[in-house]
This record gives structure tokens, C-alpha cells and sequence, in this order.
């Protein structure tokens, strides 16, 4: 007779097979992120987080002057950038992706605490700054945000630093153009970069910080190790390298049902990549020195390391 264990398991290999299979199926997939992307939206709204007016609002409110002044029309993206992401077709080169980017941010971090709204977010980018904040031992004057998206991470750095010079890279220009205009609405003076983090085109051994949020997990690895090694090329000696990402090894993902992860790595193709990658070995072989690493969330690691 099969053990509870067992029959667990071929259920949960039964229901990842089904899982593959539907999404094989290229209209069946597209019902079935229609609807879990309904779910999605419903389940933020009921969680205090106004997404679909948010979208509304950036919608009507027309960015295209924020996308003219922003992009660099000689950008060539890195083919890993054009693929699907987050169940949007073109990835995070459009609009819907970047109308969504605030809402679908707070709405995955709700989950990390017992509140709603935007406290989960706020928490977890609290519980970053608050993680490497102590350890940095001077006051940064540059700083860079690298992956900055819509400018989440960025303005969390400019409420820790507000006399720090601060950069936000990013290669969509939508999500720019929502950062721009939120930092236009705060009266900030972040400089918005569109560029690859890997090839930042910006001036070498000239920054005291820098930041890399919630991106590595969006990366394949000779991307995430090109990303690193120009991190180490801004960065001054003795410059501070700041990490935070989910952290593979927590109890969440270790226990997370197989079909869960699979649904989960349906629409973060790099996710495998993120996983295995030796990320304190990465960061070392970069030219920093190991590694402190911290948990501040359930789910999310920071790692702060200094030029060499
Ligand atoms: C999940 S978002 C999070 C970003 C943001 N730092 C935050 O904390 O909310 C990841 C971002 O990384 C950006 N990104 C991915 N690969 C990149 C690359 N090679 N160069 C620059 N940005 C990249 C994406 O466009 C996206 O905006």
C-alpha cells in the first residue's frame, strides 16, 4: 500500500505534469493567466490596494513627454529581455507592465506581513535599508540603483540618504517613465538612466553605494555575473555593494508545493538560474569581499559586501 508520503507525491508530480501540460497549450495558457491574473487583481483590491485605479490614474495621465525625455532610442536590448515576464507578452517593454509595476509590487509583498495595503512592501524595503543601514559605515554621497523599475527601491534609498546623489538604471523605458513622473510628483532629483545594469555607460570607481533590488531573480546567470562585475567597476574601493533578493534557501520555497513553484516559474523564466547560482562566491570573485549575509524578510536575503 502507497504511504501518505508517496501518494502526496505522485499527486503533487500528477499536478505539475498538468500544469506543464496546460501551459504547453499556448490558448489554454493564455485562459489560464487571464484568470490568475484576475484573481490576482481581485484579491489586492480586497487586500486595500486600489489597482485597478492606480492603473487608471497613470493611464489617463499620459506619459509619453516622460518616455521621450527618458529613453535611448540606440538601446539594444539583450535577447534574454525580450522574453515573456510576469505574464505579460512583452515582458516589461509596455505599458500595462508598467501602469501594473506599484500594484503588482505591493500586492506580492502583502503576503509578508498580517497587514494590507502597502505595508508589506513598505516593510520589506525597510527591513533592506534597515539591514545594510548599520554596517555602512560612511555616508554615501553617490549612490546607483540598479534594476530600479518604477522607482520603489530608488525613492527608498533618497528617504535613507536624502543628501546622496542618486541614480535609477532600468532597460524598460515604461517603467522610466512612471519613475520619472512619481519623482517629478515628490519634487526628487534622482537622474533616470536608461540603460543595462550590465553596461551602465556610467563613470568607473566614482560611487559609494550600490544597490541591486529584487533583480537578480529576473536574470539568467552570465547576465547576473556581467551585472556584478559592473557594480565593482562604479563602485570606489571600499564602495558598498548592497543585495537583496529572495533567498532560495528559506523554509517558503523549500516547502512551497512543486506545482505552486512551477505556476511561479512560468512567469519568471530565470528563476532556476537565480536558485542555483552561488551568489556569496559571485559576489567574491567579483572583487568584493565575502559577503554579510541577512534576513529580512521570511522569504528575502540581503548581502552587503565593499569593493576591494
Ligand atoms: C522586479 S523589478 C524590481 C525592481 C526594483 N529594484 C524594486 O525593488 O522594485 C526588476 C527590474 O529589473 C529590471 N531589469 C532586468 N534586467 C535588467 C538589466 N539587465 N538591466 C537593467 N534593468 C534590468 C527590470 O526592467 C525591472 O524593472
Amino acid at each position: 500500500m502507497a504511504s501518505n508520503g508517496s501518494s502526496a507525491g505522485m499527486s503533487s508530480r500528477l499536478a505539475v505534469t498538468a500544469i506543464n501540460g496546460l501551459l504547453a497549450v499556448k490558448p489554454l495558457a493564455a485562459v489560464a493567466k487571464r484568470q490568475a491574473r484576475q484573481k490576482i487583481v481581485k484579491r489586492a483590491e480586497a487586500n486595500g490596494i486600489p489597482w485597478r485605479e492606480n492603473v487608471r490614474q497613470l493611464q489617463q495621465q499620459n506619459l509619453q513627454a516622460d518616455y521621450d525625455a527618458i529613453a535611448n532610442p540606440n538601446l539594444e536590448y539583450p535577447e534574454y529581455y525580450c522574453r515573456p515576464f510576469h505574464a505579460y507578452a512583452e515582458g516589461n517593454l509596455n505599458w500595462q507592465a508598467a501602469w501594473e509595476a506599484e500594484s503588482a509590487a505591493m500586492a506580492v509583498h502583502a503576503i509578508l506581513c498580517e497587514e494590507t495595503g502597502d505595508r508589506g512592501d513598505f516593510k520589506l524595503r525597510r527591513g533592506y535599508t534597515k539591514a545594510f543601514r548599520d554596517r555602512v559605515e560612511i555616508a554615501p554621497q553617490r549612490i546607483v540603483d540598479l534594476g530600479c523599475s518604477v522607482g520603489l527601491s530608488t525613492f527608498e534609498l533618497e528617504e535613507i540618504y536624502p543628501e546622496a546623489e542618486i541614480t535609477g538604471v532600468d532597460l524598460s523605458p515604461y517603467f522610466l517613465s512612471v519613475a520619472h513622473r512619481r519623482g517629478q510628483e515628490r519634487r526628487s532629483s534622482i537622474q533616470w538612466r536608461h540603460s543595462a545594469a550590465e553596461t551602465t555607460g556610467l563613470p568607473a570607481g566614482k560611487w559609494d553605494l550600490v544597490s541591486i533590488c529584487l533583480v537578480f531573480h529576473e536574470l539568467p546567470q552570465q547576465a547576473a555575473l556581467a551585472v556584478l562585475k559592473e557594480a565593482r567597476r562604479l563602485l570606489k574601493p571600499g564602495g558598498y555593494l548592497t543585495f537583496m533578493d529572495m533567498n532560495p534557501q528559506s523554509e517558503a520555497y523549500k516547502t512551497m508545493p512543486p506545482y505552486v513553484l512551477t505556476l511561479l516559474k512560468s512567469t519568471e523564466p530565470y528563476l532556476d538560474e537565480y536558485f542555483s547560482l552561488d551568489l556569496e562566491g559571485a559576489i567574491a570573485s567579483a572583487g568584493f569581499t565575502p559577503p554579510t549575509v541577512r534576513f529580512n524578510s521570511p522569504r528575502h536575503r540581503t548581502l552587503i559586501a565593499r569593493a576591494l
